[in-house]
């Protein structure tokens, strides 16, 4: 059979990694896929670039842009891996007018987007593929969307960033603040030169949306997501977790429940003997929660060059498997038919049930551990522990106020939020209290 021709868009990290590993196993590809899979074109602004990755390889036209690709009627498939919310979905859109089926591994586009787009590839019967767009290497739209359909999904919960997770794991390990190791993570290369996404939880975000959709069958809705980074975490609140058994890592969490859908990013508590928690470095890991299955645990790498080249050839070959069948018979973009999308609502933060760290820096005075605890004894928020560290301790000889760490049982957010703002209003509540929600994952 004839091959399959792909137009690559993009020869930076990922495109080199696809084009590279496309080529060192395309025996294998084509005798699993059952037809040859051959890039024919490469687009990049960088003319020199994509040069250098193509090299000699006979029949690959390289050109500056990427509508040359989308025009070319030999191309089956474009492979987006531009990025960002601009060009990217123009091309991408432009593409699916065009009949060419799309990969991408484009988490931003399709969470702030994707409704649009995958309208735009159903009324075209094109496939839109995006393994690579959550977890890198990590096969989890696979396991979410095929693997696990026979169950209802209870809840998600993931380390989906590996640059906040190498940022938290190097905190733990040096002791170290977060600044310091933010620099750290750039001259390594994990963090990019602008790391907000990563660092502000906008990257988690978007992947749990994404998840969340094809777990619960929901439009794709980033919108509503609840969204906090790690830049207001102290080095002290790592430490006092472990004293207290915990472990700090931003979570991308999703749980379907009652009053609708949670979908929420924001740091976690977590008990140190979880797996989770000891899933270290750059390193991803999501657990799926579902009825029939139980839990399962995803693992790997979440980004880099092969890593999530090998997720975008995973989708090539879905797509030279699949694109000569009815469009009604292929997997449905998001897991759902596209006319049977609940409209569960997602669940604003105020209503989200959960238990909490909270870090007071108090005056070290008579009654102050009494007004705090009593107050949330008004709001009916049960205290799970207290960690009091002497005064001399945290502030060194002579020092008047200290740290004060409470953990919860489960609350309402809103809640919570009513009696921080009356704990702050506190005169001898002396700095902006600090507040980590806790999840168990039981
Ligand atoms: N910037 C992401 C991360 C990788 O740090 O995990 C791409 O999604």
């Amino acid at each position: 059979m004839k091959p399959i021709q792909v137009g690559l868009l993009g020869a930076g990290t990922v495109g080199s990694g696809t084009f590279n590993v496309l080529r060192r196993n395309q025996e294998e590809i084509r005798r699993r896929a059952g037809r040859g899979i051959e890039i024919t074109m490469v687009a990049d602004l960088d003319t020199a670039r994509a040069q250098a990755l193509v090299g000699e390889a006979p029949d690959v036209r390289i050109v500056a842009d990427a509508r040359a690709v989308i025009a070319d009627p030999d191309i089956d498939v474009v492979v987006e891996l531009i990025g960002g919310y601009g060009v990217a979905k123009q091309l991408v859109l432009e593409a699916i007018a065009a009949g060419k089926h799309v990969v991408t591994a484009n988490k931003a586009l399709l969470a702030v987007h994707g409704t649009e787009i995958f309208e735009a590839a159903h009324a075209k019967g094109v496939m839109v593929a995006f393994e690579a767009a959550v977890a890198g290497g990590i096969p989890i739209i696979k396991a979410l969307r095929e693997g696990l359909t026979a169950n209802s999904i209870q809840w998600i919960a993931g380390i989906i960033n590996g640059t906040t997770n190498f940022i938290l794991s190097e905190m733990r390990d040096k002791g170290l603040d977060f600044g310091t190791v933010l620099q750290e993570a750039q001259r390594l290369g994990y963090a990019e030169a602008d790391p907000t996404f990563d660092i502000e939880g906008v990257d988690a975000g978007h992947k749990i949306t994404l998840m969340a959709a094809i777990a619960f069958g929901i439009p794709v809705q980033f919108d509503k997501a609840y969204v906090e980074g790690i830049t207001k975490l102290g080095a002290q609140d790592i430490r006092y977790a472990e004293q207290l058994g915990y472990r700090i890592k931003l979570l991308g969490i999703t749980r379907r429940g009652q009053g609708g859908v949670e979908l929420r990013v924001h740091p976690s508590l977590v008990p140190a003997k979880r797996l989770l928690a000891n899933v270290e470095g750059a390193m991803n890991a999501v657990v799926v929660q579902g009825d029939a299955v139980g839990t399962t645990l995803y693992y790997g790498k979440g980004a880099g060059s092969e890593p999530t080249a090998s997720a975008v050839i995973a989708d090539l070959v879905d797509i030279a498997r699949l694109h000569t069948a009815e469009a009604e018979h292929r997997v449905p973009h998001l897991a759902f038919q596209p006319d049977a999308l609940s409209d569960l609502r997602v669940v604003p933060m105020d209503e989200v049930v959960t238990s909490y760290y909270l870090r007071l820096q108090v005056a070290d005075q008579a009654g102050v551990l009494a007004k705090v605890t009593g107050l949330l004894a008004e709001a009916g928020i049960n205290i799970d522990a207290v960690l009091q560290r002497e005064a001399d301790e945290v502030g060194g000889e002579g020092a008047t106020q200290t740290d004060l760490i409470i953990l919860t049982h489960a609350t309402r957010e809103g809640t919570m939020n009513a009696a921080l703002a009356q704990m702050q209003a506190l005169p001898t509540v002396l700095g902006p209290i600090t507040r980590i929600r806790k999840e168990e994952l039981a």
